[in-house]
Parts: C-alpha cells; structure tokens; sequence
C-alpha cells in the first residue's frame, strides 16, 4: 500500500515514545543493511562505490528495505551515512576498500572557509529522495528512522580525515583553539538540523543522533562538544518537529549517559554494549528524568545485546536475549544491539534473534 508522508499508521517502534511498554518489545538493529547480507553484497557490487550506493535513491531504498524483507523489522533505517554531511559541505570522502573513510583532514579553523553549508542542497536532496521512495515501499506498520552523526564524532573524522583509535586531533584542536573549533562544530550543528529537517520533511518518523567517540571525552569537554551541540539539535528539531521522537546514542558515555538524557531531551537513549543493565533498568525509570529540560518522566530505552553475540549465536546469544528482556519488561523499551552489525555475521543468526525477541512476553 502506498503511503503518503506524515499519513503512515504508525506501528508498534512509536509505541514506548508514547509511554507504552509492549508486551513485546519493537526490534531493530543497528547496521541492519550492510555486508552480513549477501542481497546487499550483490547490490553494492552492482553500484560501485559505497557513496554511488548512497547517492542512487532508487539502490539506496532497495538496500533499505533488504532487511525489511528478510525479518521484518519494525523499523528501517535510511540506507546514507553520517560523513554525507562533510561531503555534501564540499570536504570529498571517499571509501577505499579495506581503509574505511578517507577524507582530506582539516587542518585548523583556516580551512572551514571551504566548506559551504548553502552547497549542501543537492545531496540532501538524493537523501531525501530515498527516504520519499521509501515512505512510498515500506509496509504502512514499519517506522522510517532518519538519521545524522552527532557534531562531535563527524569532526573527529572531519579532522582526523579517517577514523582513529583515540579521535587524538580533534581532542588535541579543541584543547589548542576552542573557539575555532567551536565554529566547527557550530557550523555542524547547523547542517545536521537542515539534514534531519529534510529527512523528516520527506517521511522519516523517527530520528537517531550517533555519537559514537562520545565516550572519548573528559567531562568537561563533553558537556561542550557532546551535550551542547545535541541539545542545540534537539531543541531546533522539537521546535519544527515536536512530535518526531529522537533517540540519543552517546556512545561509551557511561555515567555520564544520565547527564546527557537530561540535558539535550531526547526522547530515547541507545544504550551501548558496555552500558549495564542495572542503569538501563533503573537509574532512568521515573523521577530522574524529571529535572531536564522537557521533564518526561520516561525515557525510552534502546540496546543493547553485544553485535559479537550475534555473530556466535547459539545458547550464548539466547541466554543475554533472554536476559535483557527480562530486565527491560514493564518499560518503555525497543530491542536493538549496542553497537552495530559486524559483517560476518551468519544472516540465519538475525532470524533467530527475531524470533526470539517476537516470541518473549513480559511474565
Ligand atoms: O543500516 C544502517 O545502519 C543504516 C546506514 C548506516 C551506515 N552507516 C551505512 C554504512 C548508518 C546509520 C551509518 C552510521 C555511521 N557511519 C556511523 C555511526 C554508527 C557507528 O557504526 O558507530 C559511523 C561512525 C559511520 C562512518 C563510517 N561509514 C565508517 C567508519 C565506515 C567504514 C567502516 C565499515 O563498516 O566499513 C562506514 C561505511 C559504511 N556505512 C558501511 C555501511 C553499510 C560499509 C560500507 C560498504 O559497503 O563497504
């Protein structure tokens, strides 16, 4: 069935945003289109690059909805990435096999002047083209989840011009020129509220912010260069979108993830896989929520099973299935990993995961 933009039925992922916990919890998981899958293999051999992949809305939304047909998530997730917005600003990536992101590293605030948020237009674009063909293919009870990279961890690859095992330059720009690398940031905050505003605009229903080297940073830097920019987009979002819910994933924030729910207002947190249970369970539930900026008294919690278990599958993975469930029953709670798919994992190890999941009740 066709659906229009902002018309779709709304589907079982909403649910705990409006504080319903389900009997059993939505499922999605994180690089759930990717090269675990071999129908994915085969459509990025056929695209070329990675980034024609991207840039191709109709191979874009096709590799959307691969995982969609295998186990019938209740959420897709827009097949794009997080440096899309360093390129679409006039900073060129590019994917070298084996190397990851490559892009020419920005050296210090001299070279901002060549990036343009104005020139962003026609990749975005592309972008929101797949996310209007997706809204048009996908099963009217599945949720579109749209996304961008938090400032802090696009500069880090911005800066670095490749991901590294300590973000050590961009730490090191902070630390040296804050002021300049705060026009940085400022400027991605920028782009990232024009690039969700777009995808939303297009269809998308619900939003999710990866920080992934949030955990890279002492506390006072980042209260600067996590929370601050993500409450910035946050707050711009709820002013224009106030009904599409935002799931935060501060990757590897430990204490400090109750900090970050409170100040920015997401909606949701992406627990990772280091994030214990006991904080999941409880340390959110209720009153502690009460004194940030939007006062709910829920947050909706999204994790966290460890994407390694997945690739062992087997009584392993069934066990902390079983576990995490148990733990998160009676809250308002979405399955997913705490970090994302690896490519060896055996496909027939996600169906079993699904199945579990699906066939949990809260007891
Ligand atoms: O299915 C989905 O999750 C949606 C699409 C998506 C991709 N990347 C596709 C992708 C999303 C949401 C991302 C986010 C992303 N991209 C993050 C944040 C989340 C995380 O994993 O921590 C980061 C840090 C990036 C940057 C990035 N993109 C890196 C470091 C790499 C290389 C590493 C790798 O896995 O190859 C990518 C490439 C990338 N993005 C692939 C996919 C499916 C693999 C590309 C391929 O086909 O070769």
């Amino acid at each position: 069935m066709a659906v229009k933009p902002g018309t779709a039925p709304k589907g079982r992922l909403l649910q705990p945003f409006a504080g319903q916990s389900l009997a059993t919890p939505p499922i999605w998981l994180m690089r759930q289109a990717g090269r675990y899958l071999p129908e994915y293999r085969a459509v990025r051999a056929k695209a070329g690059g990675f980034l024609d992949l991207v840039y191709n809305p109709a191979l874009a939304a096709d590799v959307t909805l691969q995982p969609i047909r295998r186990y019938g998530f209740d959420a897709a997730i827009l097949f794009s990435d997080i440096l899309v917005v360093p390129d679409a600003l006039g900073q060129p990536l590019r994917f070298a096999e084996g190397e990851g992101p490559l892009l020419e590293p920005i050296g210090d605030v001299k070279n901002l002047s060549r990036l343009r948020a104005s020139a962003t237009r026609p990749k975005f674009q592309l972008v929101a083209e797949t996310v209007q063909r997706l809204r048009q293919d996908l099963p009217s009870e599945t949720a579109l989840i749209g996304f961008c990279g938090a400032p802090w961890t696009v500069a880090t690859y911005m800066v670095e011009g490749k991901g590294s095992k300590d973000q050590a330059a961009a730490r090191l720009w902070a630390y040296r020129d804050r002021d300049g690398f705060q026009k940085l940031i400022d400027l991605l905050v920028e782009v990232s509220i024009d690039y969700l505003t777009c995808q939303v605009e297009a269809g998308a229903d619900v939003l999710q912010i990866f920080d992934t080297w949030a955990g890279s940073l002492p506390d006072d830097e980042f209260d600067r260069w996590v929370v601050e920019p993500t409450k910035a987009i946050v707050a711009a979002m709820k002013e224009k979108h106030p009904d599409v819910p935002i799931v935060g994933f501060p990757r590897g924030a430990g204490g400090a993830a109750l900090w970050y729910v409170t100040e920015t207002g997401v909606d949701g947190l992406g627990c990772d896989t280091a994030m214990p249970p006991y904080m999941m369970g409880e340390a959110f539930d209720g009153e502690l929520r009460t004194f940030g900026p939007t006062g709910k008294e829920k947050i909706v919690i999204q994790g966290n099973l460890d994407p390694l278990l997945l690739v062992v599958g087997g009584p392993a993975m069934e066990e902390r299935v079983t576990e995490i469930l148990d733990l998160m029953a009676g809250k308002p709670f979405i399955f997913n990993l705490g970090h994302g798919i690896v490519p060896q994992t055996p496909p027939e190890n996600v169906a079993r995961l699904v199945e579990l999941v699906r066939a949990w009740k809260a007891g």
